[in-house]
This record gives structure tokens, C-alpha cells and sequence, in this order.
């Protein structure tokens, strides 16, 4: 059967997140090797509904494999959230003629891709980016094994220091809804205790945690605690209310912030990105609409998004036992 699409353009949108290039060069190029055209809108759905597009070719995409960020830049729409912007995202799908839309991003992108589809009828195929790796349908998503990476060694630079003034640390890491990069990152870098969303232990637990710690002679420790905790406090509150409960501590707060976000992709997010793209573009070309490309048991699958954006991804609570065994 031959394909109706015979121009698409995609879009990067929400949180950046490395890989999200790889995939862009990896949707280029395969529109091209399918002589498909293919076209760039910038600034997310932002961009669609300011009609702020381009035409890519295969040399468009040159060098950027290697590069954080989104070359096509990124927006999180609050127009686009509106019947109207959609309704002028719309003019200007059929101005250009796009048969498809292929979005890059998370949760909120998906539902925005989503609704349009169901609106207008425009086929829609989603490539996870985030580096929260928190969408259904994926082990991974694009920019998580870099975010962790990077975590990873920033907790390491920490970690010298707050051994040579046998202090204790609470590095807070992103994760708004999901604990995978405290859980993973804190894992990795040995940390004392992870507090994530997904498990409220009491903050009880940790000072027995940390009690524990000092009489066996620990003399320095990290704490990793997610931005979307659930103990109703901030890290600089948990910080505090430890130091009040056990002040012979010496407490030290370090927010990491965007820069988890930054850098150039880990060659598993290129790789990731690059296969994302290809499969999301023949997926289209074949007819898949209303769904999100992803990885499970290293083969690429498809997802409906409305799936994709349910139910976040789950936490692997044998990683819990493992970082409970490990930080004695
Ligand atoms: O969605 C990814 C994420 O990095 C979250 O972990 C974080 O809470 C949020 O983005 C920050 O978003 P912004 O850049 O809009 O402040």
C-alpha cells in the first residue's frame, strides 16, 4: 500500500532533554531516506500555532548528534492548552500541508498531541523525552541515562567534600512526579538514603537512618532526595528539622537543579534517540497514528498515548532493597 504522508514536521516540546537532537537528525534523515519531506517547527506547539517552521534536509541536522538541548528549541504552550490555539495550529498544518506530526517530549506534550489528533484528525506519534523517565511504554526515555550520568558525578565532586569535613549532604535532584533519578543517581553514587514521591516512608526512618549511621562510624553521608517528595517539606526544611533532631551533624544543602538537564548525550540516549526517530517516521509512514514509540526488552514498541501518559512508569522496588542492603 503506498503511504499518504508525504509531509510531516516535527516538534520538540516541554522540559529539554539530551537525545532530543539524535532523534530530530534520526526523524530528518529518515524522512528523507523515505522522500518524505519533512519540516522543523520551532518552539513546540508555540511554533505551530506562530506558523514558525522550516524545511529540513539531510544536511540540516549536520553535527547536532552529539549536542544537549533542542536545536529546534523548546516551549511549554500554554496557548496551545486553549481551543483557539489549537484551532490556528491547525491553519497552519493545512497552510503547510503536514500530513503528520511527530512530537518529542513528555506527559504534557503527549496530552497537547492527543487532543489535536482527536480535534483536527492530524496523525500524531510521540518520541519520550524527558530526562524524568516517567511515561508508560518505555523503559527509557530520551535524556534520563544522561541526567543520571550527570547526577552521578556531581554527587561524586560532593561527596569528596563532604567526606573531608565529615559532613552530611542532601542533594536534591529533578523529578517532579517520579523518584527514578533520585533512585537510580542515589544508588549509583552510594548514597545513605533516596527519598522519592512514589514511597513516603516518614521522615521518622531517617533520622533511625541516620542514628544507625553515626553509631556504626560513618563519618560523612549523602542524602538524594527528589524535588516531588511527599513528605511536605522541602530539602532545606528536611536539612534543618535533621540537624534539629540530631545536631551532632554538620548539614549541608546542595540543589542541582537544570544543569541536570545539560550536557551532551550519553551514547546510550544517542543511540536511543537515533532508533526512536527511525521507527517513529515508518511507523507513521505505515499508518500508526495516536501512539508513542519506546523501548522494552531492547525492541522497539508501540504505545497508545493515552497509555503512555497513565499510570507514570513504576517503581522497581527491588532497587529500594537494594540501595536499604547497601547503605548499612
Ligand atoms: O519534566 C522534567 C523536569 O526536569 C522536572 O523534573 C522538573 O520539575 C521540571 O522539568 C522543571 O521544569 P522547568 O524547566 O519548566 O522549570
Amino acid at each position: 500500500m503506498k503511504s499518504k504522508i508525504k509531509r510531516i514536521a516535527v516538534l520538540t516540546s516541554g522540559g529539554d532533554a539530551p537525545g532530543m537532537n539524535a532523534a530530530l537528525r534520526a526523524v530528518v534523515r529518515t524522512s528523507v531516506f523515505h522522500k518524505i519531506e519533512c519540516f522543523a517547527i520551532y518552539q513546540g506547539f508555540e511554533g505551530l500555532i506562530n506558523n514558525s517552521m522550516k524545511q529540513m534536509n539531510a544536511r540540516s541536522v549536520n553535527n547536532i548528534i552529539n549536542k544537549g538541548g533542542t536545536l529546534i528549541k523548546s516551549a511549554r504552550s500554554l496557548e496551545f492548552r486553549t481551543k483557539e490555539g489549537r484551532k490556528k495550529a491547525y491553519q497552519n498544518i493545512k497552510k503547510n500541508k503536514i500530513d503528520a506530526l511527530v512530537v518529542i517530549g513528555g506527559d504534557g506534550s503527549f496530552t497537547g498531541g492527543m487532543i489535536f489528533e482527536s480535534e483536527f484528525k492530524v496523525p500524531v506519534i510521540g518520541i519520550p523525552g524527558t530526562i524524568d523517565n516517567d511515561i508508560n511504554g518505555t523503559s527509557f526515555t530520551l535524556g534520563y541515562d544522561t541526567a543520571i550520568n550527570t547526577v552521578i558525578e556531581v554527587i561524586d565532586k560532593i561527596r569528596d567534600t563532604a567526606s573531608s569535613h565529615n559532613r552530611l549532604f542532601f542533594v536534591e535532584v529533578m523529578g517532579r512526579d517520579a523518584g527514578h533519578i533520585a533512585l537510580n543517581s542515589g544508588i549509583g553514587a552510594g548514597a545513605e538514603e533516596i527519598l522519592i514521591p512514589e514511597e513516603d516512608l516518614g521522615l521518622k526512618r531517617l533520622l533511625d537512618s541516620l542514628k544507625r549511621s553515626e553509631k556504626t562510624g560513618k563519618s560523612s553521608s549523602i542524602v538524594v532526595i527528589a524535588e516531588g517528595e511527599k513528605s511536605g517539606k522541602n530539602v532545606f526544611e528536611i536539612a534543618s528539622y535533621v540537624e534539629q533532631n540530631l545536631p551532632y551533624y554538620e548539614v549541608r544543602v546542595s540543589v542541582l537543579g537544570h544543569m541536570q538537564r545539560g550536557g551532551a548525550p550519553s551514547c546510550f540516549d544517542r543511540v536511543l534517540g537515533s532508533r526512536m526517530g527511525v521507527f517513529a517516521v515508518e511507523s507513521l509512514k505505515s499508518g500508526s497514528s495516536n501512539v508513542m514509540v519506546g523501548i522494552k526488552d531492547e525492541k522497539m514498541v508501540l504505545t497508545p498515548l493515552n497509555k503512555a501518559i497513565k499510570g507514570k512508569s513504576i517503581i522497581n522496588k527491588e532497587l529500594i532493597r537494594v540501595s536499604d542492603i547497601l547503605s548499612i
